[in-house]
């Protein structure tokens, strides 16, 4: 029996869809925990490139179950649409069932999402508009909709009806955006379509636990965007961290076996917030450019800099790191060095330690680590050995600064193209 989650550990986007997707091959179950569709997991077999919002990696094998856990928020239209990209690239999805207590996205989410971004001007996230995060207020007060709401049509009109009274009341510029009787119309023939996937899904898993199988837990955004332990506010409304395991699919905290850190090998972040390693100059640039660093929901352009160990040690902290797994090391090769931060300065000390006070956090400076960089092109490598000793020097150091092994290392997109340590 095994439990392993799979925990962004920067601000998202690490490459957590291809490590899931390698990974599964080795699962019964595979099953996220949190997030909506503001996640955005590319991962690419054989040459093909698929792009998953909602629906997690192990949907390319279908002798796998693949669940959308109770922690997600669920926009029942983006997840047909996404099953129906999956059937024209000949998976069926017959494998892909949701939690009844999931909650849904509905359009007055997105509105509200777009509303809510442009009253705070100046202090805007820079969300994804997807909804995910009205969504969230919505079940944290106790008014949303519940995936299982939709099996029953007279319920959800009604809840519905409240809902957007509510909403109407709070958001002024939200008249004449919410048509109840279109979204009502809308959600029905959702669930007729989506009613044969409606289940317990905390059941399977434990079912599954009983029966000594291994269950895959795939993490969406990263530790930094949780909505406790990362840079609050720039952060999203879920739990990203390893224990939405435990709140978003019902998995008791000890049955976890392995929690692996999935770690880019330099940072990336999209929105607003503090990086502190984010570099705007020719170092960002080559890094942007040569990991094709552009969001997968948004198109935006992501702020890139050097790995942050800071962040990677605050992170073991907060999840219990078991393993790492470092992503995308192909993109470093051709810098004449690499760095990783090691420490902040922050009004006039050096901190070894996260600083959780925002303002500290804000003014900390990165003090980095230089190592020599290397040329070769390692995208061919599949074993250790097969890399430069520059690059695994890169990688000893990591290994020895978080006092956490690394399991794994990817050097490119492809589900295969992996290193295991
Ligand atoms: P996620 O949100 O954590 O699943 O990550 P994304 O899919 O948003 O972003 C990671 C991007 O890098 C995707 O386009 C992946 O196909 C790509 N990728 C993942 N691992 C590697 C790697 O080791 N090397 C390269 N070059 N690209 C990778
Ligand atoms: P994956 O799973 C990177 C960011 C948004 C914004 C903040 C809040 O692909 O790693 P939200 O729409 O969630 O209210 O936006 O969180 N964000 C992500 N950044 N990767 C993601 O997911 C993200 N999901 C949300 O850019 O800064
Ligand atoms: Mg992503």
């Amino acid at each position: 029996m095994s439990v392993t989650v799979l925990v962004g550990a920067q601000w998202g986007d690490e490459g957590k869809g291809k490590v899931s997707c390698y990974l599964a091959r080795h699962a019964d179950l595979v099953a996220r925990f949190s997030g909506g569709n503001n996640a955005g997991h590319t991962v690419v077999i054989e040459g093909k490139e698929f792009k998953l919002q909602l629906i997690p990696s192990g949907v390319f094998y279908p002798d796998k179950l693949v669940l959308l856990g109770s922690g997600m928020v669920i926009d029942p239209a983006g997840l047909l649409d996404e099953m129906e990209k999956l059937q024209k690239g000949g998976h069926p999805c017959a494998n892909v069932r949701i939690s009844a207590l999931a909650h849904l996205v509905l359009p007055y989410h997105r509105e509200i999402d777009k509303i809510q971004e442009q009253s705070r001007g100046k202090f805007s996230l820079g969300t994804t508009q997807k909804g995910v995060g009205p969504a969230y207020s919505d079940k944290s007060e106790r008014i949303g909709i519940r995936v299982g709401d939709l099996l029953d049509e007279k319920r959800f009109l009604e809840r519905l009806q409240f809902n957007v009274e509510v909403k109407k009341n709070r958001f002024q510029g939200l008249n004449g955006h919410v048509d109840v009787k279109a979204i009502a119309g809308s959600y029905q023939e959702y669930a007729k379509r989506l009613k044969p996937l409606i289940v317990d899904t905390s059941k399977l898993i434990h079912d599954a636990i009983a029966k000594g199988k291994s269950v895959l837990c795939e993490g969406a955004q990263g530790m930094m965007l949780d909505l406790d332990f990362g840079t609050y506010p720039y952060v999203t409304s879920s739990v990203t961290t390893a224990g939405g395991v435990t709140t978003g699919l019902g998995i008791p905290p000890a049955a976890v076996t392995d929690v692996y850190a999935i770690v880019k090998a330099y940072t990336t972040r999209v929105g607003q917030g503090v990086f502190p390693t984010e570099d705007t100059g020719s170092i960002g640039q080559f890094l942007q450019e040569k990991g094709h660093e552009f969001g997968t929901v948004t198109g935006r352009v992501r702020r890139c800099g050097w790995m942050d160990g800071m962040v990677l040690n605050y992170g073991k902290l907060i999840n219990g790191y078991t393993g790492l797994v470092i992503t995308k090391l192909d993109v470093l090769s051709g810098l004449d060095e690499v760095k990783i931060c090691e420490a902040y300065r922050a009004g006039g000390e050096t901190l070894t330690d996260f600083p959780i006070d925002s303002a500290v956090f804000q003014n900390s400076a990165p003090v980095y680590r230089t190592f020599p960089g290397w040329k070769e092109d390692i995208s061919n490598a599949r074993k250790m050995s097969d890399l430069p000793k520059t690059c695994r020097a890169y990688l000893s150091f990591i290994e020895e600064y978080t006092k956490v092994p690394i399991k794994y290392v990817s050097v490119g997109a492809d589900r295969d193209a992996m290193i295991a340590a």
